[in-house]
């Protein structure tokens, strides 16, 4: 009898680590679940003996402080958890010859521009939790051996997200209003835990950018929520600065999937297909 590849996913608990547990076969693969109740990435030695101990062949990391106005306020944290964290994966991964996949994201790039951003333009984060998520993957570059990096965007799935924010905010609100002048591709969790799935069979190492297929503006995405909810609502597109969810966050950055296309012709579902799916359930 063969064994049963040991995948270790380092921040279990958030959007993409339970749709990485709802998508991987338990018969196939051993999941070792780890947050920061379990396992703190920016703790160094807990990190290398948990990874020494178990040896698990794949390493997921998606630990990440996510909460951008806390980056803002707290930089110390920000870089702690998305560079030191991602360093310390790093180190283990290569020590135990595993293979990491790390989770970044278009916010390393400053939306100024106006084309699809690709894996070799070159990222000028203005946010700290931009920098801190650079930092991170430049740590990931340095330290690990076998290591794939995917940038993904506007990531919505189990636990808190726009569209949940969404849909709350139209049950106590007449009017909601959304910004219009940022534009990406919304991602669902679950397109994004198949694409974990598809580069942890595959030995093409390097950084991806993996969102779903188009690309729209928060306040499209939020009319197309609403649509698919058969929520009735009046919906205003505003500047950011006038915005109800007022998340700081830069103007464009669509990401083109260059790299999955020329190196594994790997396809990102449609991100419009994607929600409805999501929302059916
Ligand atoms: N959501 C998006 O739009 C988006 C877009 C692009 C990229 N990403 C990246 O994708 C990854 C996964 O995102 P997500 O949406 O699943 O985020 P999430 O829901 O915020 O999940 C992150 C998880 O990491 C945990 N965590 C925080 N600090 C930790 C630490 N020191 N040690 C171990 N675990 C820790 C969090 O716990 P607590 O909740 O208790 O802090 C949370 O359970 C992140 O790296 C994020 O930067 C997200």
């Amino acid at each position: 009898m063969g064994t049963m590849s040991k995948v270790w996913i380092s921040g279990a608990n958030g959007r993409l680590g339970s749709a990485m547990n709802a998508l991987l076969n338990k018969r196939e693969y051993e999941i070792l679940n780890t947050d920061v109740e379990e396992v703190d990435i920016t703790n160094a030695e807990d990190v290398m003996t948990y990874g020494t101990m178990n040896r698990p062949g794949i390493i997921i990391n998606c630990a990440g402080y996510t909460d951008l106005e806390g980056c803002e306020s707290n930089p110390e944290k920000a870089y702690q958890v998305n560079a030191l964290g991602a360093r310390n994966i790093s180190i283990v991964a290569r020590k135990i010859g595993a293979k990491l996949i790390h989770i970044s994201t278009d916010d390393v790039f400053d939306g100024e521009g106006h084309v699809p951003y690709g894996e070799f333009d070159r990222p000028t984060p203005k946010s700290v939790y931009g920098k801190s998520k650079l930092a991170g993957e430049q740590f990931v570059r340095d330290f690990a051996e076998k290591y794939m990096i995917i940038r993904s965007s506007w990531v919505y799935g189990e636990g808190e997200n726009f569209v949940q924010d969404l849909l709350d905010a139209a049950k106590i609100k007449d009017t909601l209003r959304i910004a219009n002048d940022q534009y990406a591709s919304p991602t669902s969790s679950i397109e994004l835990a198949k694409l974990v799935m598809h580069l942890m069979e595959i030995s093409e190492y390097g950084l991806y950018h993996g969102t779903c297929s188009g690309s729209c503006s928060r306040y499209e995405f939020a009319k197309e929520v609403l649509k698919l909810a058969g929520v009735k609502v009046a919906v205003e597109p505003v500047p950011t600065k006038h915005a109800d969810f007022t998340n700081a966050r830069p103007a464009y950055t669509v990401l083109d999937n260059f790299m999955l296309r020329i190196a594994t012709n790997y396809k990102m579902a449609d991100w419009k297909a994607a929600l409805e799916i999501y929302m059916k359930k």
